[in-house]
């Protein structure tokens, strides 16, 4: 079976799912020389809140990011790789999903992401993220480097039910409205690329 079929698998099962040596080793690898190869320049500060309701907010979120252009044979791969995985989920699912939106993401050392949804429930938004993917270029990720992604069962929950280490090539796709979630600092840089499966606009 393919890797796309299980995630979607599991997707159906219980919303989420991890997986480790998720895409081809010379993939990943050409990803993680060419994000840490991009001049900081190119990473802009994220925001809160799109449109009206965009703005800036230093203690909330410090991730800086560049949008996947496909430029790259790298980003090609991943991107080809990621639309396996939509057809995937829509076969299994009927999600209906429609196209793919993903940036590079850099956590400097001491960066975050509080807790957040990447999408709220009932958001009548033609950008509405139904899908959230993130994957991690971090080669020899160890535990005192910190940096890990919680998730939790709902908006309810205190505790989170997963801790999650930003190792290199693993994959973390989940239900976008359904799993609220924190990247706690890091003690060294961390990078990703964050995906967002969504509906037609
Ligand atoms: C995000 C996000 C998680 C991570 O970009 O919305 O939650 O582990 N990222 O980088
Ligand atoms: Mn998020």
């Amino acid at each position: 079976m393919s890797i796309q079929k299980n995630i979607a698998q599991h997707i159906a099962q219980q919303g989420y799912c991890i997986v480790d040596d998720a895409l081809p080793a010379d993939i990943s690898e050409s990803l993680h020389q060419y994000v840490t190869a991009l001049p900081e320049h190119v990473f802009k500060d994220m925001g809160i809140g799109r449109g009206d309701s965009f703005r800036l907010d230093k203690s909330y979120r410090r991730d800086k990011s560049c949008w996947l252009t496909g430029e790259h044979p790298a980003e090609q791969a991943y991107l080809a790789w990621m639309e396996d995985l939509r057809l995937e989920v829509n076969k299994q699912l009927f999600m209906g999903l429609f196209d793919y939106e993903a940036h590079f993401a850099h956590y400097a050392p001491k960066s975050f992401y509080k807790r957040h949804l990447d999408t709220f429930k009932g958001q009548a938004n033609r950008n509405n993220r139904q899908l959230t993917t993130v994957y991690y270029l971090n080669p020899n990720w160890q535990a005192e480097d910190g940096g890990e992604l919680l998730m939790y069962a709902d908006e309810k929950s205190t505790e989170a039910f997963k801790r999650i280490t930003p190792k290199m090539n693993r994959l973390v796709v989940f239900l976008s409205d359904e799993f609220p979630h924190e990247v706690l600092a890091a003690n060294r840089d961390r990078y990703s690329i964050a995906g967002w499966f969504r509906l037609k606009a």
